[in-house]
């Protein structure tokens, strides 16, 4: 698309207003002049969607509704993160211990309570004195989400004493130590056990039911509700505990509490989350990540496989941002989340490159990753006579899902060895010939990495680039898709986000957000898609007993146990994609005020820079605009903290009805936000206009983003 003359004017505005003398020039009222004769360019119809990983306790303590933190007690070797021993009379000597934590390293005597090879680990609840009332709590995610008239699905595994006794081949590895031989405690008799949704000081409890134990030393699952009544006031100060008034050993295994579920479905996803989701209208949703499907090491690359079936065969693995997994969240997950919410995926496949800086090099050694990613389309589009799209069938989706574009790895520019170029070709050909109605994705951009991008085999179709920004940058760059190679690849900007504020972010970001998708936005002849990342944040801070729930500032959308936000940034993605045409209308703009970017911040203890750094002078204003058959949409970003008036002209049409519809975004600082104590502080505003024509003015206020919805007369 031609947008030199856009672009040139905009640069000349620039240097006038940076290098010229103090002469008051009279200021003129900046002018936006739309053409709707020209109809050659159509908006992308997936531009935009969403990117999401396990990040900031996305999944776990996030959209995944599981409440039970460590539920099957692998997230410390060394002590039951999460859990704690109930036991208000102390002088009841009752103790908590994991078995088997370390699986390198198993004592005799906690052999033998393996419920399979992925709950390996378990929680040993001692009660040696009858009478008193003695369990195990979990502390949630940072709490429970109580409700009134809600109802909760409690399970776990529950076994009692008997196979305490090492009964494995007689003695055991050599130097085997020994923990302290477990009580001697008669097997634990039959009867009721207590389960309940309590306050944290154990004073109120919003509901309870009990299980009936079987007296056996094998194990067995066990599964109840539990009803909060109508008079309970909402909380996340809460515990879950599992508690009994008779001796025994206790042994438990996979304990878990969902609370009702987005379309009430089984390990399904929180609803909250879910409808913000939906009301952003996604078109599409990159998984497994980012960093998370390349995993610390290749070990821990993302392990769609064991992520299947039953969450009592998924053992969660080493994830990618300092907490463990609990792969809940697995590929079939994905799947239904992408349904639930109307998006397409785009599947992420690893590409044998992990973020320790390893990779496979390309030939024998990666055939089996590229195996590995076959099978994984094949367990999303094959039929139920493939061996793994009967594996999805199976778990109870007999209909392909929609797969149109697999990215190979992600961010293959940190693999400084070079491979990816050979590694990347390898998947391609071999998803190529198996799959050719599939578009691979390349991680590599041309434009930034030049060096690094793949020349071998065919030309990549599609480049993901990825953008970290501040809201300078953002205003500096917002046109840089404008004269990008329009012959080249198409491009996918797979992750960006502009980076201010924190969990969440603030009202610069979503301005900073805003201008860069106006670029986005009139060049979605070439960008055919795009996500904001990271989606989601837990807005935990640390407690005694639970560390910080966030790795990465400046997210999209917040939450704790009990309620959910949308950021500024939030907001300016939802209106982006509500009010979106078909068709890109070619926007000049004359007057358009600059503002001087302050120079960038010494970083703490760098040499000061001998030639200090030239000023930037950047736009204030950014605007898109796209039409359908009723309507034309303009999209308008004021940068500045003061109102700026503009006129608006539209050509090559003959009417516009007067009445029309603005969508406002603002705030007064740029620091404004929302938080999960005052949420809605910035959220659209819609109201009518009035007045319209092919010629009107409009005065948009100080820091917001303005989408204009104005009905053309046929
Ligand atoms: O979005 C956070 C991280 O940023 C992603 O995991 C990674 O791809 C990028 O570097």
């Amino acid at each position: 698309m031609k947008k030199h003359l856009l672009t040139s004017c905009l640069l000349a505005l620039a240097f006038v207003a940076v290098g010229q003398a103090p002469k008051q020039a009279p200021k003129l009222t900046p002018r936006l002049t739309l053409d709707l004769s020209k109809q050659d360019f159509k908006v992308s119809p997936m531009l935009y969607g969403l990117m999401t990983e396990e990040i900031n306790h996305s999944y776990d303590g996030g959209l995944y509704a599981e409440l039970i933190r460590n539920r099957i007690f692998k997230d410390n070797a060394t002590n039951p993160d999460g859990w704690s021993l109930v036991q208000p009379d102390t002088s009841a000597g009752a103790s908590i211990k994991l078995i088997a934590a370390n699986p390198d390293n198993v004592p005799n005597d906690e052999r033998r309570h393996a419920i399979n090879g992925a709950l390996t680990t378990c929680l040993r609840l001692t009660v040696p004195k009858a009478g008193v009332r003695v369990g195990i709590a979990n502390e949630g995610y940072w709490g429970f989400p109580v409700k009134a008239s809600t109802t909760y699905k409690a399970s776990f595994y529950l076994k009692g004493t008997g196979s305490a006794q090492f009964g494995g081949r007689r003695g055991g590895p050599q130097g085997q130590p020994q923990t302290p031989p477990a009580p001697v405690i008669e097997n634990n008799t039959a009867g009721p056990i207590t389960v309940s949704l309590e306050s944290s000081d154990g004073k109120t409890v919003y509901a309870t039911g009990t299980i009936e134990l079987v007296k056996s030393n094998l194990w067995k699952k066990y599964e109840m509700t539990l009803k909060t009544g109508a008079e309970v006031m909402p909380t996340k100060d809460a515990r879950f505990v599992i508690s009994t008034d008779r001796t025994g050993l206790y042994y438990f295994n996979l304990v878990s509490l969902f609370p009702p579920t987005f379309n009430n479905r089984a390990n399904g996803n929180r609803i909250d989350l879910t409808q913000m989701l939906i009301d952003m209208k996604p078109k599409f949703l990159r998984f497994p990540g980012g960093n998370y499907l390349e995993g610390p090491d290749f070990a821990n690359a993302f392990p769609w496989k064991t992520t299947l079936g039953p969450i009592e065969n998924r053992p969660g693995h080493k994830g990618s941002w300092s907490y463990r997994p609990t792969d809940g969240m697995g590929l079939y997950e994905f799947l239904m989340w992408c349904e639930e919410i109307g998006a397409e995926p785009i599947l992420g496949v690893y590409a044998g490159y992990a973020l320790n800086g390893d990779h496979v090099d390309a030939g024998p050694l990666l055939k089996p990753y590229v195996d590995d990613a076959l099978d994984e389309i094949e367990y999303v589009t094959g039929d139920a006579k493939s061996y793994w799209g009967a594996k999805r069938v199976a778990d109870g989706h007999p209909e392909a899902f929609k797969l149109k574009y697999v990215e190979i790895g992600n961010e293959d520019w940190f693999d400084r060895s070079n491979s990816y170029d050979g590694r990347f070709t390898q998947f391609r050909e071999a998803i190529d010939a198996k799959y050719p109605q599939l578009t691979c994705i390349s991680t590599i951009a041309d434009a930034q990495y030049p060096t690094m991008k793949v020349t071998s085999g065919k030309k990549a179709e599609v480049l993901d680039e990825h953008y970290y920004r501040n809201s300078w940058d953002m205003f500096e760059n917002a046109s840089q898709y404008d004269n990008y190679d329009r012959k080249g690849p198409k491009i996918f900007v797979g992750e960006w986000a502009t980076r201010e504020g924190t969990p969440t972010t603030n009202m610069i970001a979503a301005i900073g957000d805003a201008a860069w998708m106006t670029g986005m936005e009139r060049n979605s002849d070439l960008i055919i898609m795009s996500c904001y990342a990271p989606l989601f944040v837990n807005v935990n801070t640390a407690t005694t007993t639970a560390p910080k729930a966030w790795q990465w500032d400046s997210d999209l959308i917040g939450y704790n146990a009990m309620s959910s936000y949308g950021s500024p940034s939030y907001w300016v993605q939802k209106v982006f994609s509500e009010y979106l045409g078909t068709v890109i209308v070619p926007v000049t703009a004359l007057n358009v005020p600059s503002q001087v970017r302050p120079p960038r911040p010494q970083r703490p203890g760098a040499t000061p820079n001998a030639t200090p750094e030239t000023p930037k002078s950047v736009p204030t204003l950014f605007y898109c605009a796209t039409q359908d058959d009723k309507f034309v949409y303009l999209k308008v970003v004021n940068a500045l903290g003061t109102v700026q008036p503009v006129e608006i002209s539209l050509n090559g049409v003959g009417k516009v009805k007067s009445e029309g519809t603005l969508v406002v975004i603002k705030g007064e600082k740029p620091d404004e936000t929302n938080t999960i104590t005052e949420p809605t502080k910035i959220v659209p505003i819609t109201s009518k206009l009035k007045g319209l024509g092919v010629s009107f003015k409009q005065k948009l206020a100080a820091y917001s983003v303005n989408v204009l919805r104005l009905e053309i007369v046929k």
